[in-house]
């Protein structure tokens, strides 16, 4: 049987694939954010998930805003990126896992999750970023990757309560997939930030750091906030947190956190790193 051995959530910021690509990783602006991500590495190269099923939102290199699924996922061999605007290195393909994709593609369907199913889609920084901090040099051949997309670009968004039991979903669909597969769940973007506006630059260290053990202990306390109070609490795009909550939704055991590293701000986010073990 297929196994969700572990959960991570990351930041997938655009500036960390230029901060990668220029070798500043070192650097005092970004030392304390890279410096959190060498005990990650070493459990995913030491656990050697099989498959990473991976919460982001498409900033608009696939879906623009004159179409987006609240709920969308891909069920591709391969994902490519393209030119995305931002300066970013464009990265090479992305190794899809198909048949578990359609296996919880039709779960997730007959479980009341109508899907947007994707044979195939343009994956962004929300997905390349994440993968490429976790096997730098862009050396994630090896893993299978499930992408899901989730809006948090434009209104109306899934609420917290919704993103929960999606990933909720999703941990019963690959418990009941017979192949023995290991997989690891990231949980992508976020936590506080506004990039425009009155409120630009706005960060609520206090508010992300209650997220994080919120995830760890009691994720549906979370289901409690909308997207409007995610807004007040964590900035406009602090919606993105909503695919952390997915992520922890997916991981049905008990869970143990293994590792943490919240830093604020980089790049006028605050970024919560941690590892979270599912047994
Ligand atoms: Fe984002």
């Amino acid at each position: 049987m297929a196994k969700i051995i572990g959960g991570v959530t990351t930041s997938h910021i655009p500036a960390i694939a230029n901060a990668m690509a220029n070798g500043l990783e070192e650097t005092p602006y970004w030392k304390p954010f890279f410096d959190g991500y060498p005990p990650v590495r070493d459990w995913l190269n030491e656990q050697k998930p099989d498959v990473i099923i991976l919460f982001y939102n498409d900033h608009g290199l696939e879906f623009f805003i004159d179409k987006k699924p609240t709920f969308a996922m891909g069920v591709a061999d391969e994902y490519y990126n393209s030119d995305e605007g931002w300066g970013i290195p464009t990265i090479p393909p992305v190794t899809g896992e198909s048949e578990l994709s359609w296996h919880i593609a039709n779960s997730l369907v007959e479980d009341g999750f109508d899907m947007t199913i994707c044979q195939e889609m343009k994956v962004d920084h929300g997905l390349t970023v994440p993968l490429n901090l976790m096997w730098p040099g862009h050396n994630y051949g090896h893993v299978k990757v499930i992408p899901v997309c989730i809006n948090c670009e434009q209104h109306p968004m899934p609420q917290p309560k919704r993103t929960l039991a999606l990933g909720q979903a999703i941990g019963r669909a690959v418990e009941s997939f017979d192949d023995d597969l290991k997989v690891v769940v990231f949980g992508t973007g976020g936590m506080s930030h506004q990039l425009d506006g009155e409120r630009a630059g706005f960060i609520n260290r206090a508010f992300d750091i209650e997220c994080l053990d919120k995830l760890v202990s009691d994720p549906e306390s979370l289901t409690k906030y909308s997207n409007y109070d995610l807004v007040e609490l964590g900035g406009a795009q602090a919606v993105e947190l909503n695919m952390l909550i997915a992520m922890r939704g997916a991981l049905l055991g008990e869970v143990t956190e293994l590792h943490r590293n919240y830093h604020a701000p980089i790049s006028n986010t605050g970024s919560g790193l941690m590892l979270l073990e599912n047994k």
